[in-house]
């Protein structure tokens, strides 16, 4: 397909998708206003033209916890990837190492961090849920040692799950029965690219990092209870030292909205911190991550790095974020969309819409580095 800018992939992957599946994408939690707040707060936001400056060249490359990248931008975590696409996480992976950009994988992936380590051929980042059971959760963060994953995302915004309305009326967590298991078999048959593509031919549809775990269930209604009995919502942020004697890599704490968190979160050794509010899936009414990010990044003050997601539709929305103190991004949906309508080959093409995107912006604010973008190219 052709995408002009990553939000064309939407309606491809609404098309592509069983509307399950597109909806649990698409959705956020409760009256999705904190979904809308993520985009709308964005497009607030007005940057300052600037010109007669030699943008000949314009340097984008960033280096992040040690490694360093083509771009500020990443892709950020999404559960169920491998349900989008067939081993969608894989195909993201390769695309994110083509494009020289991080990519977080989702304890909640289909793909085991084995599999797309070997896969894609490099190591990726790992996202980190903390679950009761602490004997599985250090027997996994051994697995994701072995795979060499250079950054631990840690996420933090789940204690426990927001509800998401859509979810019930798609069916994908709506109530047990043969009316759901119906809908659910309607939506795969008359979706048969999906069908042949992710059922048939994607298996196995298990989930690759917490398998040994999960007790067998019928479909996500089953799932999303499983996470609610076992997520461990005592966490606190005294769990860091728990983490930090398992894992040696950087640790980042992924959920932060508030700047007293993230003042906490530095002083208990955090690596970094992402502003996020899982993508308005979790407190409904909380502030956008880009209205958060400014304040989170004063409390900071420059001593470990800020990335932020939320709503991010484009390489302007990035210039927008740096701007306020990100010194990177995390796609979500962006990416995922791209991957559901055109597979690995859309998320190649939309980090490139992106990399175009902000290498415009940039020039256009007269910026020669993505380093010197400060709030002084806001208007
Ligand atoms: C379908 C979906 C699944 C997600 N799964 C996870 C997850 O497993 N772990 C996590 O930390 N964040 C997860 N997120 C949140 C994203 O990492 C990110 O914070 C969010 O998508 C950013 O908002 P945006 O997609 O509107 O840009 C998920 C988001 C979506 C849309």
């Amino acid at each position: 397909m052709i995408a002009a800018s990553v939000m064309d992939y939407r309606a491809g992957a609404k098309e592509r998708l069983p509307a399950m599946f597109f909806n649990y994408l698409d959705g956020g939690s409760y009256q999705e206003i904190t979904l809308k707040r993520n985009v709308a707060d964005f497009a607030e936001i007005a940057l300052k033209q600037r010109v007669m400056k030699d943008v000949s060249k314009v340097e984008m490359g960033v280096k992040l916890f040690g490694q360093s990248y083509s771009m500020p931008v990443g892709l950020g975590p999404v559960g169920f990837s491998g349900m989008y696409r067939r081993r969608g996480e894989v195909q993201a992976a390769r695309a994110a190492h083509a494009a020289k950009v991080p990519v977080a994988l989702s304890t909640l992936s289909i793909c085991s961090v084995e599999e797309v380590t070997q896969k894609s051929g490099a190591p990726i980042w790992y996202q980190f849920y903390m679950l009761k059971d602490r004997g599985f959760m250090s027997a996994l963060l051994e697995r994701v040692a072995e795979q060499k994953c250079p950054v631990l995302l840690f996420t933090v915004d789940l204690a426990v799950l927001g509800a998401r309305y859509r979810d019930v009326h798609s069916g994908m967590s709506g109530p047990p029965g043969l009316r759901t298991e119906i809908s659910r078999a309607w939506q795969g048959v008359t979706h048969p690219a999906w069908l042949w593509d992710v059922y048939l031919t994607g298996r196995p549809h298990a989930f690759g990092n917490i398998a040994g775990a999960v007790r067998e269930g019928k479909g996500f209604g089953a799932f999303s209870k499983w996470v609610q009995e076992n997520n461990d919502a005592s966490i606190t942020w005294k769990d860091l030292e728990w983490l930090r004697a398992r894992f040696k890599g950087p640790i980042v704490i992924k959920g932060v909205l508030d700047p007293d968190d993230a003042k906490e979160a530095v002083a208990l050794g955090a690596d970094g911190v992402v502003v996020s509010n899982h993508g308005g899936r979790q407190l409904d009414g909380a502030l956008s991550g880009i209205k958060a990010l400014p304040a989170v990044a004063d409390a900071i003050g420059g001593r470990i790095p800020v990335l932020m997601d939320g709503g991010v539709r484009s390489g302007l929305d990035v210039l927008r974020a740096l701007a306020l103190g990100a010194q990177a991004c995390l796609l979500g949906r962006a990416w995922a969309y791209a991957l559901a309508a055109d597979g690995g080959r859309g998320v190649r093409s939309a980090l490139e819409i992106i990399r175009r995107e902000l290498h415009t912006a940039l020039a256009l604010t007269g910026c020669t580095d993505v380093k010197q973008a400060g709030r002084d190219l806001l208007a």
